[in-house]
C-alpha cells in the first residue's frame, strides 16, 4: 500500500508538470494565448525572460480544452480530478482554470504542485484568483510561492522577504531581489516559517498598502517570533503593493526603500497599537497585553528583556507593569 501511495503521488506530479507545460505552450503558441494572456503579462511589465523564468501560462476560455488534451495524451481522469485540474460532476468534466493567466506553484525542489489562475478583468462576478485545491502533493500550509527560486538567495542574504501575492514575488525578481516568497493570500503557518528558518534567521514582512491586510497579518507574525527568528516589517504607500512599487523603481531605489523603511516588528507593533489606543485607557490595557503577548513568544530571554524596555518607552508605560504582565502570561502558558 505504501508503494501504491508513492505511485499515486508520482502520477499527480506528472499530471501537474504536464499541465504546466500545456498552459505555458498555450500562452506562447496560440492566438488566444498571445493576444490575451501574453499581452496581459506584458502590460503588467513582465519581460519575456521573467515570464519564462516563472513558467507562466494561460488557460483557454473553453470548458474542457485542457482536460481533453490531457486525456488524449493518456493522463488518467482520476489524477486530473485529484489535482483539481479537472472538475468532475456526474458524467461531466470541466477545466478548473478557464480564460485565466496561470502561475504554477512549485516545491522547494521545483516540482509543480498546483496553480493559481488570475482572471484578466476583475469585476464582482468572478474571484480574481482561482487556486488548485489541496491534494496528496499540495498542502497549502507547507508551500511558499517562489521558494525554489529564492532559497539560495535567502541563505546568502540571511533574510527572506515575505509578500502577499504571486506578482509581488515575480516583480521583485525582475527588479533584482531574489530572496522573496509569498504565502499566497493564506495566513502564514508554522510549517511555512520552518522552511524559511532552515535557510535564514531574518524575515522581513512586506504589507500591501492597505490597513486591513496589515492588521490581519500582525497576529500571524507571532508564529515567526516563536521560532526565534528576527522579524522586520515594511509598509508601502497607500494603494501600492510590492509589485506596483517595485515596477516604478530601480533596484537601487527599491533596496534603499526597503532598508530605510523596514522596522523591527515589536517596535512597529507597539507604536501602531499605542497610536490607536493612547486616548482610551481600556483599549490601552488591551494593547499592552497584546504586545507583551508577542514578546512572550520570543525564546531568547535577553531579547525579551530588551523589548520590554523598548516597549515601555514607546507605549509610555512602566517597565514594571510590562514585566508583571509577562509573568502572568507565562504562568497561564505553563
Ligand atoms: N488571492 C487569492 N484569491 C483571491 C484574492 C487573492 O488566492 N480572490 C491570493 C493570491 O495568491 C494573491 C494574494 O492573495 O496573489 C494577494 O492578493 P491581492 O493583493 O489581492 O492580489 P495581488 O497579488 O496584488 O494580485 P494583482 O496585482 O494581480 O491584483
Ligand atoms: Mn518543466
Ligand atoms: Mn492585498
Ligand atoms: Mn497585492
Ligand atoms: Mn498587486
Amino acid at each position: 500500500e505504501q508503494k501504491e501511495k508513492a505511485n499515486e503521488k508520482e502520477s499527480l506530479y506528472l499530471v501537474s508538470e504536464f499541465a504546466s507545460h500545456y498552459f505555458k505552450n498555450i500562452l506562447h503558441k496560440t492566438d488566444q494565448g498571445k493576444s490575451i494572456g501574453l499581452s496581459y503579462f506584458k502590460e503588467r511589465g513582465f519581460t519575456e525572460e521573467t515570464i519564462d523564468k516563472f513558467d507562466l501560462g494561460y488557460s483557454l476560455n473553453e470548458w474542457q480544452a485542457f482536460t481533453d488534451e490531457a486525456l488524449k495524451k493518456g493522463y488518467n481522469i482520476d489524477y486530473l480530478a485529484k489535482t483539481g485540474l479537472t472538475i468532475v460532476k456526474e458524467d461531466k468534466r470541466f477545466d478548473r482554470f478557464k480564460g485565466r493567466v496561470m502561475f504554477p506553484i512549485k516545491s522547494m525542489s521545483g516540482r509543480v504542485l498546483g496553480f493559481g489562475g488570475r482572471i484578466l478583468i476583475t469585476d464582482k462576478k468572478a474571484a480574481k484568483y482561482v487556486n488548485s485545491p489541496e491534494s496528496e502533493i499540495y498542502y497549502k500550509s507547507k508551500v511558499l510561492y517562489g521558494i525554489h527560486l529564492a532559497k539560495q538567495s535567502i541563505a546568502k542574504e540571511d533574510n527572506c522577504y515575505l509578500v502577499e501575492g504571486y506578482t509581488d514575488v515575480i516583480q521583485f525578481h525582475q527588479t533584482g531581489i531574489h530572496n522573496v516568497v509569498s504565502s499566497s493570500g493564506t495566513a502564514l503557518t508554522s510549517e511555512q516559517i520552518r522552511l524559511i528558518n532552515r535557510l535564514a534567521k531574518n524575515i522581513t514582512v512586506l504589507f500591501d498598502g492597505d490597513a486591513a491586510g496589515m492588521r490581519a497579518s500582525l497576529r500571524g507574525i507571532d508564529l515567526i517570533l516563536e521560532q526565534g527568528m528576527n522579524v522586520r516589517v515594511c509598509t508601502f504607500p497607500e494603494g501600492e503593493d510590492p509589485d506596483s512599487f517595485a515596477k516604478q523603481n530601480t533596484l537601487e531605489e527599491l533596496s534603499d526603500y526597503l532598508n530605510s523603511n523596514a522596522k523591527d516588528f515589536i517596535q512597529f507593533k507597539a507604536s501602531v497599537l499605542f497610536e490607536e489606543s493612547k486616548n482610551d485607557p481600556i483599549k490601552k490595557a488591551e494593547t499592552v497585553r497584546d504586545i507583551v503577548n508577542s514578546i512572550s513568544k520570543i525564546p531568547d530571554r535577553i531579547k525579551k528583556e530588551i523589548y520590554i524596555q523598548e516597549c515601555a518607552k514607546i507605549m509610555d508605560i512602566s517597565e514594571a507593569v510590562l514585566f508583571s504582565t509577562l509573568a502572568q502570561i507565562n504562568k497561564k502558558d505553563h
